[in-house]
C-alpha cells in the first residue's frame, strides 16, 4: 500500500469546525426555552447572595430535558456573582450514578473543600460518621452558603436508601458558621415515594418540572451547535428539522437530537460527501437504535429471551396484537425443543411486564368481557434489527430453539 494508512483520512477535510460543540458536556452560551426554569432557580438561589438560605429544590424532567445543563449554567453565574460581591458561595455537583454511596458522597464533598494540612479522607475505610463530622467542620471553616447538587439522585436512593438525604437536609441544624441548601435532580417523578415523608418534605420545598422539548424547540437548540460546530452550509434543507422531529418523538430528548446530528455528519464524512442530507439522518437513527437495543437484547436472561423469541417468530408469521396465550404456547414449545423446564404462566406474565419496562415490547391490557382481562403484545424492536440472531449470539439454546419448527397461529 502506498504511504501511511492514516493519511487518506487525515487529509480529508472535516465538515466539523468544532466537534466539541456536540459533546454531552459542552456548555452552550444560550439555553433556549428554559427561561422559566432558569428564572425559578435564580429567584430561589439569589438568597445565597443576600446571606439567606435558599430553599431545597427538586428538579424533575425526562432525560435530555436540560436539567443538568441549566443547573450548571445557573451555578456558574451564581459563583461569578458571589466573587464579585464578596459573598462566599461554594457549590458541589455530584453525579449519583457514579458516586453512589453515602460515604462516597460526603467524602467527595469534604475533599472538594480540602485545604493544605488537612487529613486526606480515604475512598473507603473511615466510619461514615467521622467523614460527616469532618465535612461539617470543613464547611464551617469555609463559611458562607454551600449549595449541594445531587444529580441523578434516584440512583443514590435506590442503592443506598435515604439516610444520606436525611443527614444532608438536617445539616443546617449542625452548622455553626455556614448554611447549606440542596438541589436534587431526577428523571423519575416518583422517586420521592422511596423516601421517608420527613425527608421528602424537607427536600422538596420547591419543585421545578422541565417539560419535554417539542420539535421546534429542539430545532432552536440545534441551531447554536450548527453555528459553532459545523462549517457553513454543509446541512441540506430538512436535516435539522428531521433530527429535531425524531428526537421529539423520543420523549423530547435534546441529547438524542445532538447525537443524531453529529452521527449524520459523520456518516456524510465517511462516504466522502461534503453535504449532509436526510438519508444520513436516517442512517444515524438506525445506528443509534441498534446501539441502544443490542446490548439489552444480548444480556437478557434465558427465559426472557425465549419469551421475546416467541413474540418475534409469531410476528414473523404475520401475527399482530399477540395474546399471552399464544405467546405461552410458543414459549412452551420452545422449552420442549431445547429441553428446559418451562416457567409458569404467572412467571411469564411477569417477564412480559419486564420486557415492557425495558421498552422491547408494547403490552396493552384489553378487557375480554365479564371482567376477564388479557394482554395484547407487539414487539417494539426496530424492524432493521434481527432480534433473534442477536439473542442467539451468546446463547446457544436460543439458537437451537430458533432452528425448530413451530405450530403458529396465523393472522386471520
Ligand atoms: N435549552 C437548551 N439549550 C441548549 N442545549 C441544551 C438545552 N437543553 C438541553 N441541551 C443539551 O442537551 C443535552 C442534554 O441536556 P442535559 O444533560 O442537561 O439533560 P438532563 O435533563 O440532565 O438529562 P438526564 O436526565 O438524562 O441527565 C446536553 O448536551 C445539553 O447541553
Ligand atoms: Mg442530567
Amino acid at each position: 500500500m502506498d504511504g501511511n494508512i492514516f493519511e487518506k483520512i487525515l487529509g480529508q477535510e472535516s465538515l466539523f469546525t468544532d466537534r466539541k460543540a456536540f459533546d454531552h458536556g459542552f456548555e452552550p452560551s444560550r439555553l433556549p426555552h428554559r427561561d422559566h426554569e432558569i428564572d425559578s432557580l435564580v429567584k430561589n438561589l439569589v438568597d445565597a447572595l443576600q446571606g439567606h438560605i435558599p430553599s431545597n429544590m427538586l428538579l424533575y424532567g425526562v432525560p435530555g430535558a436540560g436539567k443538568t445543563v441549566v443547573t450548571r449554567y445557573v451555578l456558574n453565574q451564581l459563583r461569578e456573582k458571589g466573587l464579585e460581591l464578596n459573598q462566599n458561595v461554594s457549590t458541589y455537583e455530584i453525579n449519583c450514578r457514579s458516586v453512589d454511596t453515602k460515604y462516597r458522597v460526603i467524602q467527595n464533598m469534604a475533599s472538594q473543600i480540602y485545604e493544605r494540612g488537612d487529613q486526606v479522607i480515604p475512598f473507603t475505610g473511615w466510619p461514615t460518621d467521622r467523614v460527616l463530622e469532618t465535612l461539617i467542620r470543613r464547611m464551617d471553616r469555609t463559611g458562607g452558603v454551600h449549595i449541594i447538587v445531587l444529580d441523578e439522585i434516584d440512583n443514590l436512593v435506590s442503592r443506598a436508601g435515604d439516610s444520606l438525604l436525611y443527614n444532608l437536609t438536617n445539616l443546617n441544624t449542625r452548622l455553626k458558621n455556614a448554611r447549606c441548601c440542596m438541589i436534587g435532580i431526577s428523571n423519575d417523578l416518583n422517586f420521592t415515594q422511596q423516601l421517608d415523608p420527613r425527608v421528602t418534605s424537607r427536600l422538596s420545598q420547591e419543585d421545578i418540572v422541565f417539560h419535554p422539548y417539542g420539535a421546534l424547540e429542539i430545532e432552536n437548540i440545534l441551531i447554536e451547535r450548527v453555528e459553532t460546530g459545523l462549517k457553513g452550509e454543509v446541512l441540506k434543507t430538512g436535516v435539522v428539522g428531521l433530527c429535531a422531529a425524531l428526537a421529539a418523538q423520543e420523549h423530547g430528548d435534546a441529547r438524542r437530537a445532538l447525537d443524531l446530528l453529529r452521527i449524520s455528519v459523520q456518516k456524510a464524512e465517511q462516504s466522502a460527501q461534503n453535504k449532509v442530507d436526510t438519508r444520513h439522518v436516517k442512517m444515524a437513527q438506525s445506528q443509534l437504535e441498534y446501539d441502544q437495543v443490542t446490548p439489552v437484547l444480548k444480556t437478557l436472561p434465558l427465559h426472557q429471551k425465549l419469551v421475546l423469541f416467541s413474540i418475534c417468530i409469531n410476528e414473523q408469521n404475520g401475527l399482530r396484537n399477540i395474546s399471552t396465550g399464544d405467546i405461552y404456547r410458543t414459549y412452551s414449545d420452545a422449552c420442549i425443543k431445547i429441553q428446559v423446564e418451562a416457567l409458569t404462566t404467572r412467571r411469564v406474565s411477569t417477564l412480559l411486564n419486564e420486557l415492557d419496562t425495558l421498552g422491547l415490547i408494547i403490552a396493552r391490557n384489553v378487557s375480554k368481557g365479564r371482567g376477564g382481562r388479557s394482554k395484547q403484545v407487539n414487539s417494539a424492536i426496530p424492524k432493521a434489527i434481527d432480534a433473534i440472531s442477536l439473542m442467539s449470539d451468546n446463547e446457544p439454546l436460543v439458537n437451537e430453539a430458533a432452528l425448530g419448527k413451530y405450530k403458529l397461529q396465523s393472522q386471520l
